[in-house]
């Protein structure tokens, strides 16, 4: 069903964007001195990535770099958010640093400021550089202290010249989905190996806003969480109680640390005595001041209650026959968005947010040099109408960034789920924009008027 509205007027500093990851559109995985991170290792692994499709190509970004930035400014947007490399800037994940990695970002940042795009960089959007893992990676502390240095030599080096630096992307991905489901890198099934996760994720970012404070006062802070909206299957008093530990167990792990300086009783309860020795004196470090958080947002959770589910006892339903759905089987629902982030409000002292990813998956591909993919234009114009509404109601949303400029490396899923406002084809690296993104680039234009 495509539904199209026109949401707006946004406050005229309100910042549109697009968003990308440096694993998912650069490619040229073994140039420039560049190691390999855990995300190379795992998609080679036979089985693990759909139709064996690796990163080791991808958008071919890292020679497109100036092209793609191009587009970007072509659609009249004010911000491009990317990630850094870390196994491009220090390989082994701690000690030498790469010039040659560090010169490919000061390329890109620059080609931002001279387009007029403001820099927003990710510092780690999972690919952890391999050495890293070999200890044991994010269960290991030492991964922590690796990622505070990182943090600090590029707030060092590219600190002046960046909008923002988001210390982690969706931290319950590389925790939960990586290390208790086994679909993301390093792809383990250990209960606990992903709360040693979940903790050091959190130390690290904790020490790399510490580090990069030290450095910098110029450049504001913040991490990016892909928070659930979480929704009870039914109004039953057993599915009820299942979705208030969904929220405990897959979003106060994250936000109550982050914004509140503990744990959600309910998970130490149950778990707290798998956290690594120690963690309490981790609390402080953890639950830094920060400038801003990006809020992540696809699609609701609706849980029900099951009792042999171990992490917690509630289980994740998959979205029923008639609801409608993006070519990846994600429900579509912008009012769940907006009722996230009016709950999110009431319920935690929050900075200022940017909303780091919003989009949808539809596979259209060009026909006679169109994509016309109308379900996207759809997706993206009810979310924004749901942005919009908590903007009304007095939050403090200040931007958005569509998942994503272009059709890149989904991870698991390879390259045939495809969430781009800009068609790749992935033989030829021909770039044909969609419909959406023309949608787009026009709201951005219409908005840019207002300034
Ligand atoms: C998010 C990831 C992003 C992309 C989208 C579809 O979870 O941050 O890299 O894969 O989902």
């Amino acid at each position: 069903m495509t539904h199209i509205i026109h949401p707006g007027p946004f406050p005229a500093d309100f910042i549109f964007g697009v968003a990308t990851a440096a694993y998912q559109i650069e490619g040229a995985v073994k140039e420039d001195g560049r190691k390999p991170s855990i995300w190379d290792a795992f998609s080679h692994v036979p089985g693990r990535v759909h139709n064996g499709d690796t990163g080791d190509i991808a958008c071919d970004h890292y020679h497109r770099w100036e092209s793609d930035l191009d587009l970007i400014q072509s659609m009249h947007l004010e911000a491009y958010r990317f990630s850094i490399a870390w196994p491009r800037v220090i390989p082994e994940g701690s000690g030498a640093v790469n010039a040659a990695g560090l010169a490919f970002y000061d390329k890109l940042i620059d080609g931002c400021l001279q387009r007029g795009l403001k820099p927003f960089a990710t510092l780690y959007h999972w690919d952890l550089p391999i050495q890293l893992q070999g200890y044991g990676g994010w269960t290991n502390s030492q991964t922590a202290h690796a990622f505070a240095d990182y943090a600090q030599l590029i707030a060092r080096h590219f600190g002046d010249r960046l909008a923002s630096i988001t210390t982690l992307n969706e931290p319950w991905c590389s925790s939960i989905l990586s290390y208790l489901y086994g679909i993301h890198a390093p792809g383990e099934k250990s209960i606990d190996a992903t709360i040693a996760a979940v903790h050091q994720q959190h130390v690290g970012h904790g020490l790399a806003v510490q580090a990069m404070r030290a450095e910098t006062t110029h450049v504001p802070l913040g991490i990016a969480l892909n928070v659930h909206s979480v929704y009870p299957a039914d109004n039953t008093d057993q599915n009820i109680a299942a979705a208030s530990r969904f929220f405990d167990f897959h979003n106060g792990i994250f936000l109550d640390p982050l914004f509140k300086g503990h744990y959600p009783e309910s998970f130490i309860d149950a778990l707290g005595d798998r956290l690594p020795t120690g963690w309490q004196d981790d609390l402080s470090t953890i639950n830094q001041p920060l400038d801003f958080w990006g809020l992540n947002y696809y699609t609701p959770a609706r849980v029900k209650n099951a009792a042999d589910a171990n992490f917690p006892a509630a289980q994740q339903l998959s979205p029923t026959k008639d609801c409608e759905k993006t070519d990846i089987g994600w429900e579509v629902a912008p009012s769940a968005f907006s009722d996230l982030i009016t709950t999110l409000y009431a319920n935690y002292e929050l900075p200022e947010c940017y909303i780091t990813e919003n989009g949808a998956c539809y596979n259209d591909e060009p026909q006679d040099g169109v994509v016309a993919d109308g379900k996207r234009i759809s997706y993206l114009s009810t979310h924004l109408d749901a942005v919009f509404k908590v903007v009304n109601n007095g939050l403090p949303i200040k931007g958005y960034f569509a998942w994503s400029l272009m059709d890149n490396f989904e991870w698991a899923e390879g390259y045939r789920m495809r969430f781009g406002l800009i068609h790749i084809d992935y033989a030829t690296q021909k770039r044909t924009m969609k419909n959406s993104g023309h949608w787009y680039s026009q709201l951005a234009e219409n908005h840019s008027n207002l300034k």
